[in-house]
């Protein structure tokens, strides 16, 4: 057997296969273009197009290393050898052009020609009534029968999901040897220990399974095979297990040297380094890939795999944020060929850092609330964690449910799941009910159904602002009607309209509808599947009826300026790209009439520098005039072109393309201007943070701008005026008023310090506690400094002094002070742990030392019990 290393197998793999005639396709995306998978589980899954004959395959052959992420079984992950959540698949595919015999005979000369296992250690296994498959192994192979198999559906027969591409396998095993053997008897292929180790999926892809169950035939017969990568290479590398393959190691390595574990030596430390590795991968790719931490869909795979490895890291020592160490190590080890890795860096780091840091947050208090539940629930006897503790845990310190009962488990403990659901549910009720939208009676099914009896609307208004149209619904909050007669709002269906329907952050379009010489207002344009639903008021009673044919005409003013907003966003994301590198990615946008909002990943504050150059970027382009191409173009053909497209958009086969010729290229199918110059202007007004890594731009273009413009050049009229000076000496004027007035607030600040110094008796009381002097005051919003100013002073009223100071502001928050001097110290007094205890009924924190200590709370009603319990204290601890 050859000596490879995993790279080297990768490349092997691809070479062999298009040497067989095959074209290499880079691994797409782990997220997936089908609504019915999270994540890319398959090399098969984003090809799956060409099974159902919905696409004709460019190439008849195709040969892919796909990134793939399974999440079937994370609590497995780092329990066992070979469970992963991201793993490669090498795969070979046709679609027709070749079938069993190749596919068999193929594999098997890549196996034992290519990278030389031994033939005496490969096993098959067939689908139990599948002939043609018996006989290639048998007669073309060669194989004897006694190393022959078969199996029934469960082993030998392999479903892309519930739905869709499914067929008949036959899967290779090569025999590890007796030293991995479970000793059984029947110890042989198909058994669960690791000496028969399944390394090749060969699947003979027939059939399109539906929602019922039916299997109805694909149109041709096709070849779909699966080899992980990671279990291929621990054969060829001759290792236990595919944890100490060379894809691998570098990052368990890194885990013991920080952390002084010897890997093989302790069961939990090995399982947490393979939780660690496994997951910072599967993070790391899933963030270059696009995909977001949040808590539903492939965000909250994200989120929840971090947070695993976070803990596990916890369990080995890790303090601070600790993951991204370990991305210049995957980075060696996998940036190439997933340049993404490299590409996207900024964002990895920034969205883990983040992530890891909100997690670090809670993650303690979490625990410790976990921990004493165990605790409480093991002197009760009782062995079920409830529902409510596990909402808490969620809710408040963001532990995914999972890892809560993972955690549960190590304690031999349960979870009331029920308990715990009912929590959410109450939750999702409480947020109904505060939630101020309105809703609409009207549920999707009606729209469905309108799609259904007249198809789609067609949509006329790329290039004009008017058309007539027929109605065909009216609806309102009861139901569809084929008359609306009383004024009020109401929806309207047409068969076409040149009102655009918001989509892809554009909003819609307003105007009016004529009928018989009335005039609608449209206030709204959306879309329900493939119809326009136009929100309409009627001002007047008339009567209009489903049959009618309206005039409409779209507010053409309003709809430029969002053309111009429009387009603008496209120049800004490319200035973005431009400016602050490749991996800035659009993460969102709103595009209105009267500004535009764009959302995109990056890692740190946009710089008041870069802010400038991307306004002139864009202002630039929009002064070359540039006249705007818009075409369609199949997908394969756009992403040729290089167009951008959305992470989060689903398009269809073909798709628009809105050019602007030298400069961006993006996918969309919104309204734009003509040219640049339409655009007038560009001005960003505002960049700001808006969680994970991403960061928000709002700007303006157009009229817009220039009505800023103005506002500010009146406002800068009347500051002058105020402030009696010019605009060139307006700062100066501004920056001198604020030091007089900090001036003047110090000199206020002294007078009162003085004035309450000398008459500090007034607000002192006086007791005697065991032969200690406590004075204890109240006033009124005094800064720390000067009460402590005023109990330096008080405390050496008596031989044994303490002073407790308070002070209480306008919205009843309270700043303590506690100064002790060294008489009083020395009979057992600690003005810290006074603070600390009396802090926390003031609903706050402090401490200190002995003899000088402060801190404060917003709880400033409970400042009576607070000094209360400081007497106490005083008591108890200098009592005699
Ligand atoms: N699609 C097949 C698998 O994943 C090859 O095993």
């Amino acid at each position: 057997m050859k000596k490879l290393t995993a790279f080297e197998i990768r490349e092997l793999f691809i070479k062999f296969w298009e040497s067989k005639g095959a074209k290499h396709l880079q691994s797409f995306s782990l997220v997936p273009d089908d609504p019915s998978l999270l994540f890319t589980i398959a090399g098969m899954v984003p090809l799956k197009p060409y099974y159902l004959g919905i696409k004709e395959p460019e190439y008849p052959r195709v040969v892919t290393c796909q990134k793939c992420v399974r999440t079937n079984d994370i609590e497995n992950v780092g329990r066992t050898a070979r469970h992963h959540t991201f793993f490669e698949m090498l795969g070979n595919f046709t679609w027709g052009s070749y079938f069993k015999h190749e596919a068999i005979t193929w594999a098997w000369e890549f196996l034992t020609k290519y990278i030389e296992l031994d033939p005496n250690r490969l096993y098959a296994t067939i689908y139990k009534d599948d002939e043609e498959a018996y006989n290639v192994w048998r007669n073309d192979v060669g194989l004897p029968d006694e190393k022959i198999f078969r199996f029934g559906q469960d082993d030998n027969y392999w479903f892309m999901g519930e739905t869709g591409p499914c067929g008949p396998c036959s899967e290779i095993y090569y025999d590890r040897g007796e030293k991995y053997s479970c000793g059984k008897k029947t110890c042989g292929v198909g058994c669960d220990c690791d000496r028969y180790m399944e390394i090749w999926n060969l699947v003979f892809t027939q059939f399109d399974r539906q929602k019922d169950g039916s299997l109805p035939l694909l149109p041709h017969k096709n070849i779909d095979t699966g080899m992980g990568l990671e279990r291929l290479a621990s054969v060829i590398q001759e290792v236990d297990t595919n944890y100490e393959t060379d894809l691998f190691t570098p990052l368990i390595d890194y885990t013991c040297s920080k952390t002084g574990i010897k890997y093989g030596t302790d069961p939990k430390n090995d399982m947490a380094a393979r939780v660690i590795a496994d997951h910072i991968r599967a993070v790391a790719f899933m963030l270059a890939d696009g995909v977001l931490p949040s808590n539903d869909g492939p965000g909250y795979v994200l989120r929840r795999l971090l947070r695993r490895a976070v803990r596990f890291g916890k369990l080995l020592g890790f303090e601070k944020n600790f993951l991204c160490e370990y991305l210049p190590i995957l980075i060696k080890i996998m940036g190439d060929p997933y340049r993404e890795l490299i590409d996207q860096r900024p964002v990895i780091e920034n969205i883990i850092n983040i992530e890891e840091e909100k997690f670090n947050n809670t993650l303690r208090q979490g625990t410790e609330l976990f921990e004493s539940e165990c605790r409480k629930l093991k002197a009760q006897g009782k062995n079920i964690i409830s529902g409510e503790i596990i909402f808490t845990l969620y809710d408040t310190y963001g532990f995914p449910p999972e890892l809560t009962r993972e955690m549960a488990e190590e304690q031999n403990l349960k979870l009331d799941e029920d308990g715990f659901k009912k929590s959410m549910e109450l939750q999702r009720e409480r947020a109904r009910s505060s939630s101020k939208q309105k809703k609409s009676a009207l549920t999707g099914d009606v729209y469905n159904d309108i799609e259904n009896e007249s198809g789609k609307t067609e949509f006329t208004g790329y290039e004009n602002y008017k058309d007539t149209g027929k109605i065909l619904a009216l609806l309102n909050s009861e139901g569809r009607h084929e008359k609306i007669t009383a004024a009020g709002e109401f929806e309207i269906v047409l068969d076409r309209t040149p009102f655009y329907a918001e989509r892809g952050g554009e909003v819609g379009d307003t105007g009016i509808m004529r009928i018989n010489g009335h005039e609608i207002k449209i206030i709204n344009t959306v879309p329900h599947g493939n119809i326009i639903v136009h929100t309409a008021k009627l001002e007047n009673n008339i009567t209009i009826s489903t049959g009618g044919i309206v005039e409409c005409e779209v507010d053409n003013e309003r709809r430029k300026a969002i053309r111009r907003n429009h387009t603008a966003t496209h120049l800004l994301h490319e200035a973005l790209g431009q400016i602050l590198g490749r991996h800035v990615r659009q993460a969102g946008s709103l595009v209105t009439d009267e500004f535009l909002r764009f959302d995109f990943t990056h890692h740190s504050p946009v710089t008041d520098d870069e802010i400038i150059q991307a306004e002139k970027i864009v202002n630039e382009q929009i002064l070359l005039n540039t006249e705007l191409k818009i075409n369609s173009y199949t997908r394969d053909e756009a992403q040729n072109l290089g167009a951008k497209a959305l992470f989060e958009e689903k398009y269809g086969e073909i798709v628009r393309v809105v050019d602007v010729p030298g400069f961006s290229m993006e996918l969309c199918g919104g309204l734009h201007v003509t040219r640049t110059g339409d655009i007038g202007s560009f001005k960003i007004l505002r960049e700001e943070s808006i969680g994970s890594g991403t960061r928000r731009i709002l700007a303006l273009t157009g009229m817009n701008v220039i009505n800023m413009l103005q506002k500010l050049s009146s406002l800068k009229n009347s500051l002058t005026a105020l402030l009696a000076t010019d605009e060139e000496n307006l700062q100066e004027r501004a920056k001198s008023l604020v030091n007089e007035i900090k001036t003047m607030r110090t000199e206020i600040q002294n007078a009162k310090l003085k004035e309450l110094l000398s008459n500090s008796e007034k607000f002192l009381q006086h007791e005697d506690i065991n032969g200690i002097s406590i004075e204890t005051g109240r006033f009124p919003d005094v800064k720390p400094e000067m009460l402590r100013d005023i109990g330096d002073k008080a405390r050496s009223k008596a031989e044994a002094c303490v002073v407790i100071l308070a002070s209480l502001n306008s919205e009843n928050a309270c700043q303590l002070v506690i100064m002790a001097n060294e008489k009083a110290v020395s009979k057992g007094i600690d003005s810290g742990l006074l603070v600390k205890e009396a802090c926390v009924i003031l609903g706050g924190k402090g401490g200190g030392r002995k003899n000088t200590a402060q801190g404060g709370g917003r709880n400033g009603e409970n400042l009576d019990s607070a000094l209360n319990k400081i007497h106490d204290i005083i008591r108890k601890s200098t009592g005699a």
